[in-house]
């Protein structure tokens, strides 16, 4: 059971209730952020909070709340779940109620809503085997259309992509974007391994600004490991020796295969096993020394 945090009143799964005239339901005009906790500490709290900011300020969205605020908010709600186990953090900020315009200033309160629930269990699978992802038809939203930046709570663009990979046998969809470069995932960041150096494309290739994909290449760098943030094309894909994908509530797991296509010989490469074991051995670490 999930617990529930609506604009500072704590709620059950089954009372937490927003409005209908809510434009976050009605348009989808609003932006979110997802964290998690390693041994009960919430992990990069800074750096998600930085880019809820972000994304609230690129659709003129207000945020009438410190950081501090937030992780006190943040911290009730997880109070109020108990447990030892991780947690899965979902923050919402939407536009808030009101009439049925697109003018801003008929919301003049975002509503917030945080969702405390269990983090999924790890497949160990996943991480010993790597994944498949599928390269699909759906393009990641242009940038000067819905800019992949802003974590928008509307998802449609990744919906939409997911579907076409989990009709294909996917883990996750790997998205183009205009240019015909691979971007990223539907949920995930994507990096490939080459003769020992990483490469990720370029944010300004149109992609999410991964809160793992930074600390993953600052953790890469750290150890010795070359990282190149540049497009990534079709040729990139077919000569890569390894491939992996980062997020929030999966860290890094390997890509084994794309489309029907194994990954260098089919399992996770020694640099990705690297790098899990760097991040696990970082994590570890982070959360023990108490941080936000
Ligand atoms: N997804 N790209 C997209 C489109 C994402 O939605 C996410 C995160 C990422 C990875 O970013 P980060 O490392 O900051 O989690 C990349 C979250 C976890 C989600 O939507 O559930």
């Amino acid at each position: 059971m999930a617990v529930v945090s609506i604009n500072g009143r704590i709620c059950g799964e089954h009372d937490a209730v927003v409005s209908v005239f809510d434009h976050g339901f009605l348009f989808g005009d609003g932006v979110y952020e997802v964290l998690r906790t390693y041994d009960g500490e919430l992990f990069e709290a800074g750096p998600h909070f930085e880019r809820l900011r972000t994304s609230a300020a690129m659709i003129a969205l207000p945020v009438p709340f410190s950081d501090d605020d937030l992780l006190a908010r943040v911290r009730e709600a997880m109070a109020a779940f108990g447990g030892d186990g991780e947690r899965y953090v979902r923050i919402l900020l939407t536009r808030g109620e009101g009439e049925f315009t697109y003018d801003p200033h008929a919301c003049p309160h975002p509503t917030l809503v945080i969702i405390v629930k269990a983090l999924p269990p790890d497949v160990p699978q996943h991480y010993a085997q790597g994944v498949k992802v599928v390269a699909v038809s759906v393009m990641r939203n242009h940038p000067s259309s819905l800019n992949p930046r802003i974590k928008s709570n509307n998802l449609l663009n990744n919906v939409l992509a997911m579907q076409e990979s989990l009709r294909r046998g996917g883990f996750e969809a790997l998205m183009r974007n205009h240019r015909g470069e691979f971007v990223e995932c539907s949920q995930s960041n994507v990096f490939v391994v080459r003769e020992g150096g990483v490469a990720t494309p370029p944010l300004d290739a149109g992609l999410l600004p991964g809160i793992t994909r930074a600390f993953v290449i600052r953790l890469a760098r750290g150890i010795g490991i070359d990282v190149a943030e540049r497009p990534l094309l079709d040729a990139d894909l077919l000569a890569a020796d390894e491939a992996f994908l980062t997020s929030t509530t999966k860290g890094i797991v390997p890509i084994t295969t794309i489309d029907d296509r194994k990954v260098g010989d089919g399992m996770p490469g020694t640099v990705t096993r690297r790098l899990m074991q760097a991040f696990e051995t970082r994590v570890k670490a982070h959360a023990g020394a108490g941080s936000r």
